[in-house]
């Protein structure tokens, strides 16, 4: 099984956890794609969804899907995402793709978050993966500044403009032991719009691909 068949057999596991009639919350990136594929093969049972991100929402338009905004949507009961790594507690680093802002408000408005992902991305301690964070664009410099006064080593993503017409430093080198702590730090520095930490809304579920099946985990 190459990463591609792990990330498909996540996504495909995913589908159970959609409640039939609902409006499903649908995240960003490889896995996320794959989730959208086998969301068009219950269409019929599903009501539509909000995307967290322009492509994801081309993707689902693709397949006939009905793209509801959030406003018009209100609260989901369901959000199914990728993430870049994550840990047995559920906190993630994401942002790979650089749709962290949408992501995080859509997953703040779902009641429950089913992460897949392919065995890569557990780990014990998060930060190897570096830590996404979306800045408005005249703050670039002082905002890297206090990254780097935080320890960490930030990078501009070069030619990359987010949904909302941001700017992401990719930050190496951070200290990750209190997730939750560490993203409260880092929203409060003026022109972060979102870090890519999401441990104070974890997951609910992790569905892993691995050699031997598709594993459920919970906090
Ligand atoms: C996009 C994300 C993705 O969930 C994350 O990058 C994982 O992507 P993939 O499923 O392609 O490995 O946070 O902003």
């Amino acid at each position: 099984m190459n990463q591609d068949d792990l990330k498909r057999a996540v996504a495909a596991a995913a589908i159970e956890y959609v409640p039939a009639d609902c409006i499903v919350g649908v995240g960003t990136g490889s896995t996320a794609n794959f989730f959208i594929d086998e969301l068009a093969k219950i269409k019929h049972r599903i009501r539509g969804a909000v995307a967290s991100s322009e492509a994801s929402a081309k993707r689902l338009k693709g397949h006939g899907i009905e793209v509801l905004s959030l406003n018009d949507a209100g609260d989901l009961p369901v959000y199914v995402d990728g993430a870049d790594e994550i840990t047995r507690h559920m906190h993630m680093i994401k942002g790979g793709g650089g749709a962290l802002t949408r992501e995080k408000i859509v997953a703040a408005a779902s009641k429950k978050f089913i992460c897949v992902c392919d065995e890569s991305k557990l780990v014990d301690v998060l930060g190897n993966f570096p830590l996404p964070i979306e800045v408005i664009p005249m703050a670039r410099s002082s905002v890297a500044r206090q990254l780097v006064a935080l320890g960490g080593q930030p990078a501009l993503r070069e030619g990359f403009t987010t949904d909302n017409g941001n700017l992401i430093l990719d930050v190496r080198g951070l200290k990750i032991m209190n997730p939750v702590e560490l993203e409260s730090t880092l929203d409060h520095i003026a022109g972060v719009v979102t870090n890519g930490l999401f441990a104070r809304r974890p997951a609910d579920v992790l569905l892993l691909g691995t050699a031997s099946g598709v594993k459920t985990m919970t906090a």
